[in-house]
């Protein structure tokens, strides 16, 4: 949603349009505290994943991005990074044909040059075949960083500027909007983390300037629709102010 107006909570203008991101954390732990290896609860994640986007329309987000693997996440075991890299390539070919069926949109943001090329084709292919759907929004962040991003941002401007394209002193924030990998997404209203963890870890830092974010200890794998919906109803009675006053 595109707000720089304090928003009363009733506001009309959240129906159905809501952009949640999502900080999916905990899977690890999940799967340790019953003794079994941290791919389990990155398995057990990604179902957690396909009943939310189901649950999307009923409960009037329009807009889902979810963090799946950070720029810093590469310092976990080979065998865990190849796990995730795989589990993502199933995710999308399993999901494609619902996904196509049900109106959601698929996007990948991040920087995927250093990623598989068989994986990337993947993230071309399913873009694509879901380019045409409107419904539902879901934007997958893999190797995203939000340093990362700004810094790519950045030099894609300067580079813009250098060839004298575009006028330095022309720079606005809107600018900087369309060069992020977010460029076709509202910012979003609301972050949400799960596992308890109260930090934000390099999660969308341009975009979620005036975001309300919810921190819960539930486990990434124990999240469901209706986990998302009470923390809907707890967002629902917050004053988005803006940095104004309500009237
Ligand atoms: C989040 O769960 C998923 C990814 C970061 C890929 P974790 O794997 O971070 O789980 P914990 O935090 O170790 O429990
Ligand atoms: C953040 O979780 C990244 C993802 C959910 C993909 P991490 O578990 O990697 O973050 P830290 O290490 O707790 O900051
Ligand atoms: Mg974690």
């Amino acid at each position: 949603m595109k707000m720089d107006q304090p928003v009363k909570r009733d506001d009309p203008a959240y129906a159905n349009q809501l952009h949640v991101a999502v900080i999916m954390d905990g899977n690890g732990r999940w799967a340790s505290n019953r003794g079994w290896p941290r791919l389990v609860g990155h398995r057990k994640g990604a179902e957690r994943v396909r009943e939310l986007v189901n649950a999307c329309p009923e409960l009037g987000i329009r807009y889902l991005t979810l963090y799946a693997f950070s720029t810093e996440n590469w310092s976990r075991t080979t065998e865990e990074v190849l796990g995730l890299m795989s589990l993502f390539g199933r995710y999308i070919k399993r999901e494609a044909g619902r996904m196509k069926q049900e109106g959601v949109r698929m996007r990948i943001i991040g920087d995927r040059t250093p990623l598989d090329p068989k994986l990337r084709a993947l993230f071309d292919w399913i873009e694509e075949d879901t380019s045409a759907n409107d419904r539902v929004h879901l934007t997958v962040a893999i190797n995203y960083g939000g340093r990362d991003e700004i810094r790519r941002a950045a030099g894609a401007v300067a580079r813009e500027v250098k060839a004298g394209r575009l006028d330095a002193d022309a720079i606005t924030d809107a600018t900087l909007s369309a060069y992020m990998d977010t460029s076709a997404l509202p910012d979003p209203d609301l972050v949400v983390r799960t596992s308890g963890e109260t930090r934000v870890s390099n999660f969308l830092l341009w975009q979620a300037a005036y975001a309300e974010y919810v921190f819960t200890p539930v486990l990434w794998p124990d999240f469901s629709p209706e986990t998302m919906s009470t923390i809907l109803d707890a967002f629902g009675q917050r004053e988005r102010r803006f940095g104004g006053v309500l009237k």
